[in-house]
């Protein structure tokens, strides 16, 4: 399968994501990177890969120029990996139930427009919660509200900061999205009637 993957930030999902494509264990290849911020760690690492490139939103760049390059490039799947736009109607209709985020809660709690970086970590420890971990969800026209389709709990410690909770969320976000890749990748996601996305096991 052919992944593009959207990028604003440090990018350490998305090499989690590149590597796994390398070593087999995902199905597919990341043949396009696109950031909304030109000099990010993302972006870096895709110079470094040797993959290209593309600057969305940029001047001159409409939501349709970039459904035009996804689907020239014959890419299947979409994922957000800490991309800070929102998606533009036009691309979520042209890549129904195929586009997913990875979100540093367990959504719906703590997600939504606002809820992004370390603001997300800081509120969780601020409620009291005991226990925190990501989301993987399909992509709507709103932020952080498709589908939920896997997360992963970890303990929110009592003298926890921000950022050493946000080192250990991001630690599993690593691991949760490079499985739930995968599954995509070898068709193991089936929708239950009620709208509901499933991962099936590997046989
Ligand atoms: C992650 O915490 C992800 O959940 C959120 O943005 C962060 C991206 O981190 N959407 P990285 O750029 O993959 O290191």
């Amino acid at each position: 399968k052919s992944l593009a993957i959207f990028v604003s930030g440090g990018g350490s999902n998305f090499r989690a994501i590149h590597e796994a494509t390398l070593d087999g264990s995902i199905q597919g290849d990341v043949v396009v990177l696109v950031t909304s911020k030109e000099g990010c760690g993302g972006a870096q690492y895709a110079r470094d890969k040797g993959i290209p490139a593309v600057l969305f939103p940029s001047w001159g760049l409409s939501p349709n120029d970039i459904v035009t390059t996804l689907r020239r490039l014959k890419v299947d799947f979409i994922l957000l990996a800490g991309y800070l736009k929102l998606i533009p109607i036009e691309l979520v209709q042209a890549y129904p139930r195929c586009i997913l985020n990875i979100h540093p809660s367990l959504l719906p709690a703590f997600g939504g427009k606002g809820y992004y970086g370390l603001k997300v970590h800081k509120a969780v420890i601020a409620s009291g919660a005991r226990y925190s971990g990501p989301t993987v969800h399909f992509v709507n026209e709103n932020y952080d509200e498709g589908c939920i389709l896997a997360q992963r709990v970890v303990p929110v410690m009592a003298s926890d900061t921000a950022d050493e909770l946000a080192a250990r969320v991001l630690h599993e976000e690593h691991h949760l999205y490079v499985e739930v890749v995968a599954a995509l990748c070898e068709d193991r996601i089936i929708w239950r009637a009620d709208g509901v996305p499933l991962i099936q096991s590997r046989e």
